[in-house]
């Protein structure tokens, strides 16, 4: 049979990465997929460049559209990144009866609504497992092998870079900025860092994920985020001390009230497998009602593990052209039509346990002030520990955990606690979830 004619835009570290594993594993592939898959055309901005794979048998292009409007192409796997272009360019794909594969996050995450609407009106595939976790088959997992599970929550750590630099303060007391620097170096660090240190990355993948998870559309505009620039060094050693880890979470969760949809620096206890996902790892934690909680481990990023997940794509693409459009996987797990508007809570109205660190003067009084206003907000205080007050000062850090609390409540005894005389600055809010 004839093989299955691939063009791949952008040919950097995941596009040399997918190149190789088509080559290198084209026997296997194609015994799984029932026919070859060849790469025959690529776009790349420097034709020049020195690239990780050889390109000798496709033909090269610095112009995108010349491959989405070749009638030769099966199947388009975007890998430019970037939201305008790569949308314009799946776009005319699926307007020209091409498959597309695609590891764009940001794209699936802002338009993947529109870009499946157009894909299910011309009967062609769009696959992205490559945008969520790099190589964990997590869409797969999710989307099809948890296909009998009403989903309870899922949270992941889904930013390696993001891992990588709380991996280090904790392991080797370093401090942020220093750290961030050789994250980029290592290649993981998106284009615009602050995407991986403020949560836009991972808030870009779970929006995928709850979409995927819970049948609704997505929505990533209505993501929380919080990023992890303001832990300090002394935050990770007191969690430590008091059995927990942090991890920069992306946490979906199905409440009777709505879904909750945040990313932020999170204290997990030691104990569960997820707090020692360290360095540039990932890992996702889903919990079905039949199955109860399941953990997916991985590499979320690099050349090979993002292409195995491209490949694997390509793979379910091939086996799936020749079915009839309206009995494959639906793009989002749900049947279009299924989709539901179930609200996604604004972040005043998530429910979640807290670490809390203040200063305050060492005198009587003070403690019970601090307790008056958290009963007051129906905080329940779980653990606390007053520390020595370090030497010359007279102020001591407080640190608290409390039990699960809105909020908006925490927010409300947090400008109290700040206003009162006997506290001085800040008081340091870590949300905490036990994953139990
Ligand atoms: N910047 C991302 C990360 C790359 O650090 O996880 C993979 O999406």
């Amino acid at each position: 049979m004839k093989p299955v004619t691939v063009g791949v835009l952008g040919l950097g570290t995941v596009g040399g990465g997918t190149v190789n594993v088509l080559k290198r594993n084209a026997g296997e592939i194609a015994r799984r997929a029932g026919r070859e898959i060849v790469v025959t055309r690529a776009s790349a901005r420097d034709l020049n460049r020195t690239r990780i794979c050889a390109t000798d048998g496709i033909t090269l292009t610095a112009d995108p559209f010349e491959i989405v409007n070749d009638p030769d192409i099966d199947v388009v796997v975007e890998l430019i990144g970037g939201y305008d272009l790569a949308k314009q360019l799946v776009l005319t794909a699926i307007a020209n009866g091409k498959h597309v594969v695609t590891a764009n996050k940001a794209l699936i995450a802002l338009h993947g609504n529109e870009i499946f609407a157009e894909a299910s009106k011309k009967g062609v595939m769009v696959m992205f497992e490559a945008a969520v976790a790099g190589g964990i088959p997590i869409i797969k997992a999710i989307r099809e092998g948890l296909a009998g599970n009403r989903i309870k929550w899922l949270a992941g750590i889904i930013n390696g870079t993001g891992n990588f630099i709380l991996t280090e303060m904790r392991d080797k007391g370093r401090d942020f900025a220093d750290v961030l620097g050789e994250a980029q170096a290592l290649g993981y660090a998106e284009a615009d860092p602050t995407f991986d240190v403020e949560g836009i990355d991972a808030g870009h993948k779970l929006t995928i994920l709850a979409s995927i998870a819970f049948g609704i559309p997505l929505q990533f505009e209505k993501v929380f985020t919080e990023g992890i620039t303001k832990i300090t060094r002394l935050d990770v050693e007191y969690a430590e001390a008091l059995g927990y880890r942090i991890k920069n979470l992306g946490i979906a969760r199905k409440t009777e009230e709505g879904i909750e949809l945040r990313v932020h620096p999170t204290l997990i206890p030691k104990r569960r497998l997820i707090a020692n996902v360290d360095g540039v790892m990932n890992a996702v934690l889903v919990c079905g009602d039949a199955v109860g909680p399941t953990l997916y481990y991985g590499a979320g990023a690099g050349a090979e593990p993002t292409a195995s997940a491209v490949v694997a794509d390509l793979v379910d693409v091939v086996r799936a052209m020749t079915s009839d459009p309206e009995n494959r996987v639906p793009h989002l797990a749900f049947q279009a039509d299924a989709i539901a508007d179930i609200p996604v809570l604004p972040v005043d109205e998530i429910k979640t346990a807290y670490y809390l660190r203040l200063t305050a003067e060492d005198k009587p009084g003070v403690l019970a002030d601090v307790s008056r206003i958290l009963a007051a907000h129906n905080i329940s205080i779980e653990a606390l520990i007053q520390k020595e007050p370090p030497q010359g000062e007279t102020s001591v850090p407080i640190i608290m955990l409390t039990q699960l609390t809105l909020e908006k409540e925490m927010n409300a005894a947090i400008a109290a606690i700040e206003a009162l005389t006997t506290v001085s600055g800040k008081v340091a809010r870590i949300r905490l979830e036990t994953l139990g």
